[in-house]
This record gives structure tokens, C-alpha cells and sequence, in this order.
């Protein structure tokens, strides 16, 4: 598969086969966040992978009770201890955590894996189930397992609305 090909195949799976995910395959898909670049090579990205049920059920509660998540094969919860801003103004944590994210959603699909980004949840509920440290930010969360839906896809607007050459002309 091409990347391209492995990009149109990624959808956000929302239901989901209660199978456990192989260590090989979590193996391959964590090299792939490893090998993210990252601002200034910082590598500030941790990752906690919760495969306990009665864990991935609180965490489903604390992300406003998308209980899908119950039934993934793992809930990644990707987090940050760097709180500094880049030059350019923007924070480093999340946008690095998003990189390597998207590495592991792509990965997963070429693995025949679904994977759904997570951002609506408690960050102070998801810190006292996990234990995470209060100066560590809980950037994003990541459901990744077998699906148990088919593909879907969803609109996208032309290239032409959302790129332009040379100045801002839109
Ligand atoms: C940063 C971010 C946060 C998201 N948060 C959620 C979420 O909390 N729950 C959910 O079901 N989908 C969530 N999504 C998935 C988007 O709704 C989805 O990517 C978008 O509708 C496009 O659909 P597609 O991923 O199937 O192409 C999130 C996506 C991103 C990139």
C-alpha cells in the first residue's frame, strides 16, 4: 500500500471487535510514534496504553461517556511533560503529541487496525484513574483496536479552498 492508499483506508472506527491487539503489532505501531519528528528533537511525547477493562470503562466515562471505547482493543493516552511554546508562538506538546499520533493511527490502518482520536474527555478524571502527574498535560486520547464497523468515509473540501500559491489569496 502507499501511504496515500494507507491515508484514504484510515477512518474514525467507533465500534470495535473485543479482540486483543498483538504485542507485534503494538510493537511496530509504537516504532512508528517513536520515529515522529518532534520541535528541537525534544521527543517529550509519553504514552500510556490501557488494555484493562474496568480501566478503559472509567476512561470511557471520563471522556463524556463515549462508551465505544470500552470495547476497543487499547485506549492510548498521549501525554506531555514540555510546556513550552515554540518561537513561532504554539505549543509544543500538542502538536508533537498530534504528529506521532497520526503516525500510529496510519500505521494502524496499514495493520487493518481502526483507531478514533479522542479529544472530549476530562483531563482531571483521565489524571486520577492513570495516576499521571499533575505537571504532565494529557494531550489527546487514541482508541485503536479490531473494527467492528465498516469503512466510512467523510466529506473533504477541494484542494483548491484550502490551498493557494505564493501570497494569501483566499
Ligand atoms: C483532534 C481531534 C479530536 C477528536 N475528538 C473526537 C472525539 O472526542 N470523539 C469522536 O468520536 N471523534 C473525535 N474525532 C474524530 C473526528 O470527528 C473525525 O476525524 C472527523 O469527523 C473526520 O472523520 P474521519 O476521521 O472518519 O475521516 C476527533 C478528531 C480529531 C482530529
Amino acid at each position: 500500500m502507499t501511504i496515500l492508499e494507507i491515508i484514504r483506508k484510515r477512518y474514525s472506527c467507533r465500534a470495535y471487535r473485543e479482540k486483543n491487539i498483538e504485542q507485534e503489532k503494538l510493537d511496530i505501531i509504537f516504532e512508528a510514534a517513536r520515529l515522529a519528528p518532534s520541535a528541537k528533537n525534544l521527543q517529550d511525547w509519553r504514552f500510556v496504553i490501557v488494555t484493562d477493562k474496568e480501566t478503559k470503562q472509567k476512561i470511557a466515562k471520563a471522556a463524556y461517556g463515549q462508551m465505544f471505547l470500552e470495547k476497543a482493543g487499547a485506549i492510548i493516552v498521549a501525554c506531555s511533560n514540555n510546556t513550552d511554546l515554540m518561537r513561532c508562538g504554539q505549543p509544543i506538546a500538542a502538536v508533537d503529541v498530534a504528529i506521532a499520533l497520526e503516525h500510529i493511527a496510519l500505521q494502524a490502518a496499514e495493520l487493518g487496525l481502526g483507531t478514533c482520536w479522542i479529544g472530549s474527555f476530562f483531563p482531571d478524571q483521565v489524571r486520577a484513574i492513570l495516576d499521571i502527574p499533575d505537571e504532565v498535560a494529557i494531550v489527546e486520547l487514541m482508541s485503536i483496536g479490531y473494527p467492528g464497523d465498516e469503512p466510512r468515509k467523510t466529506s473533504r473540501d477541494q484542494v483548491e479552498k484550502i490551498v493557494c500559491y505564493e501570497k494569501w489569496h483566499f
